[in-house]
């Protein structure tokens, strides 16, 4: 347990609703033995359990407390005949309260024996007790299925966290930490910490900013990852880095994401795609198999991003679930359907998905599902056709298809009297966001799984570029990817179809990590940020030090990053990416147990230069 647990409590039971308990001092008293480890086997001998008192029945004669500590729980029992007088100190203990308990672990009888607990059979008959520190009442009970709000729990974060389920995951976290650490220098990768206060990195996100005292007017940036300087240490000649590093991104909050994470972040040189994913496939399985007891199958497969968006409408795919998107945007390219017609025209795609004997999707669920994608996913529609048992068509705009276009769809879907069918007319990324979405709630929801527990995924072949807002080209990823080798020629004719060294490694749908190989050659890194359309001194002035840098002696060199929350959430069985950080922040970025962030003093103002023009009111 932390000293900063224990501290609260004792500061605020100081103050709070409980009275004057006398508290005993720890003195020469030490543990013997962890709470989960008094077992059948020490019965008859002396022990030293200390902890929480979980729990506490008083039944008269009898007083039982569940100690618990970070291992479990062991019950103690506090007898009125006893001739230490426990009975008494122990009548004086509530929730929470921190005691120490030395006594004779005896065998229960057998009704009372509780087969739920690893110390089920036993109990320590105390001889001697100490309160070492009172507490004020528990907001709620420190059990894992509490039913308690998040709010609630994130602002009691301190018993949040003494629930097992936390204990049990941050255990986790702490051994998936150690099997990296071990695999990574067993390969000769070497532990280097790069700096926090940093200069500003493109990753996609926001930057968050610091402030600095000496240079007026001027800021750090707090890096969205160490990649520049992971590709710098590769310059110096490391060859093989590797960091847990701490990285930040003030972006939108979703269900898996956070402002601040923590990567294991690598870089290795003179490797092509095949080294580091040998790498990467090497250290998943091992950290799944060494810190969880997950095997995963290997060799890995492998999908082109082209592939994954085709058949799955996502870059990271849960190939578990047996639903597949069917492509529809050529045959409505000339359709008389105004709104499927519409989208082709505008650029866009027309895709489906069908699902096969879905009777017991009723009419009721379709309409649900219509207003969940409009109001929660931006779609324009939810078109469906359902073929009855006897093989005619329901559906909301079969009357706008012909003939031809019925074959078509009733070929490409393979439908047949129960499949119901989805469809999505929109832009690229909205039909895909949709019908994948739809296809993991739809295919969980009527169990359309292969039946595997584990999923692992590599994806590769992603595009260098995409089109940015403002139609130009702009990076998939980040600037630094360099393309295939054998796409390099395409740079200068048609770079809207260079293909990155870029891969990820997916497990159940999840992005676990992403890396690349990145441009080595200087005259590559300044042509890639020519297309983004980045001017000469634009370019000298955002990445002159990485340029000077590549022409220094770079030597081809290439790396990934794992999302260390992402991997205990699939390890931990969680979707919710809170549940594996000791303190996180809320989906508005607040941390509720420490209240930040928070104003400034005006002298901390003055003294970094800084003034706030005005504070909207939330
Ligand atoms: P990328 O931006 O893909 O790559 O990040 C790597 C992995 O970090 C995790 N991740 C996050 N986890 C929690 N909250 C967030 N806000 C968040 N953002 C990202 C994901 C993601 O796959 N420098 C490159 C890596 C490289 O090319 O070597 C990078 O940062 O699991
Ligand atoms: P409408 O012709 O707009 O009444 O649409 C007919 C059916 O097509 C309705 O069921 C709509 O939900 C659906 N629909 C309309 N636009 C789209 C679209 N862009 N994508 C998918 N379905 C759509």
């Amino acid at each position: 347990m932390s000293d900063s647990e224990g501290s609260a409590s004792a500061e605020s039971a100081a103050h709070g609703a409980r009275g004057n308990v006398r508290l005993d001092g720890l003195s020469e008293l030490r543990r013997s033995h962890m709470a989960n480890d008094v077992d059948a086997a020490l019965v008859g001998s002396e022990v030293t359990v200390m902890g929480w008192a979980h729990s506490h029945r008083d039944h008269g004669g009898l007083i039982f407390v569940d100690l618990r500590d970070r291992s479990g729980v062991v019950q103690v029992v506090f007898d009125r005949d006893d001739d230490a007088g426990t009975h008494g100190r122990a009548e004086e203990i509530r929730s929470e309260y921190v005691i120490a308990a030395r006594g004779i672990v005896r065998r229960r009888d057998p009704a009372d024996v509780n087969r739920k607990l690893p110390t089920g059979e036993v109990e320590v008959e105390v001889s001697e007790v100490r309160i070492l520190n009172a507490a004020v009442p528990p907001p709620f009970p420190i059990e894992d299925d509490s039913g308690v709000d998040e709010q609630v729990r994130l602002r009691h974060r301190i018993h949040d966290l003494r629930r097992p389920v936390f204990q049990r995951t941050l255990e986790l976290r702490h051994r998936v930490y150690q099997a990296f650490r071990r695999t990574l220098s067993e390969q000769g990768f070497l532990e280097i910490e790069t700096p926090i206060l940093a200069k500003a990195t493109p990753e996609g996100a926001r930057d968050f900013l610091v402030p600095s005292r000496h240079h007026t007017g001027e800021f750090y940036a707090l890096p969205q990852s160490p990649q520049l300087m992971k590709q710098l240490l590769m310059i110096s000649g490391f060859e093989r880095y590797f960091q847990v590093a701490r990285c930040f991104r003030d972006e939108d909050l979703r269900a898996d994401r956070q402002l601040e994470f923590t990567q294991v972040d690598l870089e290795m040189s003179f490797v092509g795609v095949e080294e580091v994913l040998a790498v990467l496939e090497e250290l998943t399985v091992r950290v799944c198999e060494e810190a969880a007891g997950v095997s995963l199958e290997r060799p890995f497969p492998r999908m082109s991003y082209e592939e994954a968006m085709r058949r799955f409408g996502i870059d990271r795919p849960d190939t578990r679930i047996q639903l597949e998107l069917v492509e529809l945007t050529d045959l409505f390219a000339t359709s008389e359907f105004r709104a499927f017609r519409a989208a082709v025209d505008a650029g866009g795609i027309v895709k489906c998905l069908p699902i096969h004997d879905a009777g017991e999707l009723s009419r009721g669920d379709i309409d649900r599902l219509e207003k969940f994608v409009k109001k929660e996913l931006g779609a324009k529609g939810l078109a469906w056709i359902r073929i009855t048992e006897d093989g005619s068509w329901q559906s909301p705009i079969v009357k706008f298809l012909s003939d031809e276009e019925r074959a078509v769809i009733a070929e490409r879907t393979e439908a047949r009297p129960g499949s119901l069918i989805i469809f999505q007319a929109d832009g690229f990324d909205q039909v895909n966001a949709v019908l994948a979405r739809l296809r993991v709630d739809l295919g969980s929801r009527l169990g359309r799984t292969d039946g595997r527990a584990w999923d692992p995924l590599v994806i590769v072949d992603f595009p260098l570029f995409e089109r940015s807002e403002g139609g130009g080209l702009t990076y998939m990823h980040m600037p630094f990817v360099a393309p295939l080798e054998e796409d390099l020629a395409l740079l200068e004719s048609d770079p809207g179809r260079v293909r990155a060294t870029h891969y990820d490694v997916v497990l159940n749908g999840s992005e676990l990590g992403s890396g690349s190989l990145r441009n080595h050659r200087s005259d590559v890194q300044r042509r890639i940020l020519e297309i983004m359309g980045y001017a000469k001194d634009e370019m000298e002035d955002q990445f002159g030090f990485l340029l000077n840098a590549l022409e220094a002696g770079a030597p081809p060199h290439g790396g990934f990053a794992f999302g260390v929350e992402r991997l205990v959430m699939q390890l931990a069985g969680t979707d919710n990416i809170r549940d594996v950080v000791a303190f996180p922040k809320t989906q508005r970025g607040q941390d509720l147990l420490m209240d930040s962030p928070t104003a400034l003093a005006k002298s901390q103002l003055d003294e970094l230069h800084l003034r706030v023009r005005e504070r909207k009111a939330t």
